[in-house]
């Protein structure tokens, strides 16, 4: 892998951003506000942004990234679609619990509910989320779709995942903003109270994570190789696994096969060409 040494330090950067902004969600909770509850008691609205912070923002961005670590490249490209599905299903889980739980905090303080800006977004992310995780399931795991379809999908695939990330990091510091104007009053948000400023902290943390998995999702160079592709498109055909029958390069009829059968550096290169065009390589 090309610049292994920074893609390393990267990861070790957004794992630790990550986790401390889970652990400031925890610490915010806890230690400033009332804790975790399911009683329709502020302990209950909690969740919220516990679960949010810790499924729909860290372990989305885990998911994201997933294809990227080197080590994994060696593994079957369909252990790794169950990994990075398995992982986008546990986020959604996540998401789905920390909604119920500020819907039902909100109706038994008689609080209406769908009034902010904040919560259109944020259902609007949570709606394209599971459609984005529906259509992944049929198209890239199922054995059924053609590959025409795997093809024409794949870019708007990785463009809808990275657009539902960056508005999921969006509708968080909104709701992080909402709650500290809504929570603080004596010390007021304006008077800039300790609470105000971990919190505060934990949105720059958010911020960063984001960024750190945008660019190395959005580098082509460290993508996983084509190894599986460059088999499929030999001449017999012959698929490893049921699901991996899918590369853009199937309905390019001007590139040198001889360079996909293998995992050579002009296939990269040549894959690479195709990334920048935007479209995928490997599904
Ligand atoms: C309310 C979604 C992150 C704070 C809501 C509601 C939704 C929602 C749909 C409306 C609930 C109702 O009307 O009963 C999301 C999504 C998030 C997210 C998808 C992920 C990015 C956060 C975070 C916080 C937060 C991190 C920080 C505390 C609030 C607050 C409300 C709320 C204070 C109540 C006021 C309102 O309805 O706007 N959220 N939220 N949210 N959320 Fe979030
Ligand atoms: C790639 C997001 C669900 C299959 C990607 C990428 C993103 C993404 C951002 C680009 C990663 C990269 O360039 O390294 C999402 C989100 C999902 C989701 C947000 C859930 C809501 C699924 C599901 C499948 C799937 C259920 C089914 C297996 C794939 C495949 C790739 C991919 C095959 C291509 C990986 C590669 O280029 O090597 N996804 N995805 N995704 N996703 Fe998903």
């Amino acid at each position: 892998m090309e610049d292994y040494g920074r893609f390393l330090a990267l990861l070790a950067s957004t794992l630790l951003v990550g986790f401390l902004s889970v652990i400031l969600s925890l610490v915010w909770v806890f230690h400033y506000r009332e804790g975790l509850s399911w009683d329709g008691s502020p302990g209950e609205f909690n969740w919220h942004p516990v679960l949010i912070i810790t499924g729909f923002v860290f372990i989305q961005g885990i998911a994201i990234i997933v294809y990227r670590l080197p080590w994994t490249w060696k593994c079957s490209k369909l252990l790794m679609k169950f990994i990075h599905a398995g992982l986008n299903t546990i986020a959604m889980i996540l998401a789905i619990v920390s909604m119920v739980a500020v819907f039902d905090f909100h109706n038994a303080k008689n609080i209406p509910n769908m009034y902010s800006l904040h919560s259109w977004i944020g259902l609007t992310a949570v709606i394209f989320y599971s459609l984005q995780l529906f259509l992944g399931f049929a198209v890239f795991l199922l054995p059924f779709a053609p590959v025409h379809l795997r093809v024409a999908l794949m870019p708007i695939h990785v463009y809808s995942g990275l657009t539902i990330f960056a508005t999921v990091i969006a509708t968080a510091l909104m709701g992080i903003t909402e709650k500290l104007i809504f929570a603080l009053k004596n010390p007021a948000y304006s008077a800039s109270p300790p609470e105000a400023t971990l919190v505060n902290c934990l949105g720059l943390l958010l911020v960063i994570f984001g960024s750190l998995i945008l660019w190395m999702a959005s580098r082509p160079h460290w993508k996983r190789p084509p190894a599986e592709n460059a088999k499929i498109l030999s001449p017999i055909g012959a698929t490893p696994e049921g699901t991996e029958v899918e590369s853009t390069m199937t309905n390019s009829s001007n590139v040198d096969k001889s360079d996909l059968r293998g995992n050579t550096e002009p296939a990269r290169k040549q894959n690479i060409k195709f990334d920048e065009a935007g479209q995928r390589s490997t599904m």
